[in-house]
């Protein structure tokens, strides 16, 4: 599988967040297509966005097929379980997953990391790939600290 090199699209995104004429929507869509668009494994990217009241998740920015979960209750599938926990969520094989949601059949792994501003969670930060055990230590640090600079739009 071949791999781009983090750092260098860690500079890119950090280049897209320092943006001045934008709005967020915007911002955040130009780092769905780029990482969507720049790593192959990274077949779907969107954002969601956290409403408390109610408890749900609403689908945000994204890059990848369309999918039917705009809205996603906190607790259900592994985005919801992730806006419970507050903590990144690794699924290597959605198969495996009793609370996962299918966007797509051809997902096989799913990484789901929270945006936290100011310690409140804000957004999420979802990926998923059709590729099974996708998602590495190097891929959740970098999208970690993506997850990180986008909270400045917060
Ligand atoms: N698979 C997610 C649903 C969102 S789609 O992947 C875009 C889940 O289980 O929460």
């Amino acid at each position: 599988m071949h791999r781009p090199p983090l750092d260098e699209l860690l500079l890119a995104v950090r280049a897209i967040c320092r943006r001045t004429d934008a709005e967020r929507d915007d911002v955040l869509q130009e780092i769905c297509d780029l990482l969507q668009g720049k790593v192959p494994h990274y077949d779907w990217v969107g954002f969601y966005y956290a409403e408390s009241v109610p408890r749900v998740l609403l689908l945000g920015p994204y890059a990848g097929a369309p999918t039917d979960h705009k809205q996603i209750p906190y607790g259900k599938g592994v985005c919801g379980q992730a806006a419970e926990t507050e903590e990144t969520i690794v699924v290597d094989d959605v198969t495996e997953e009793g609370n996962y949601l299918a966007c797509s059949l051809d997902t096989q792994s799913e990484i789901v990391v929270p945006v936290m501003k100011d310690g409140a969670f804000v957004a999420e930060l979802d990926l998923d790939s059709h590729t099974i055990g996708a998602f590495t230590a190097a891929d959740r640090a970098f999208l970690e600290e993506v997850a990180r600079l986008a909270a400045e739009w917060f």
